[in-house]
């Protein structure tokens, strides 16, 4: 299964990836977005949809 990466310097901690695909992102103390939880055949489309929706484009499979 592909890995996700956040990247910590693009992130604005709205949140988005959070909402969209709570299983495999969370925030972390510094209010970015980090990846927690692996990337499975359910929640992979979750995880395009955060890719997508993300506005600072902070999101991209690895
Ligand atoms: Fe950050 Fe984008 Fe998620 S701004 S909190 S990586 S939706």
């Amino acid at each position: 299964m592909k890995s996700v990466v956040v990247d910590q310097e693009e992130c604005i901690g709205c949140g988005a990836c959070v909402d969209t695909a709570p299983d495999v992102f969370e925030m972390n103390d510094d209010n970015k977005a980090e990846v927690y939880g692996k990337v499975t055949e359910d929640n992979q489309e979750e995880v395009d949809e955060a890719i997508d929706t993300c506005p600072a484009s902070a999101i991209s499979w690895e």
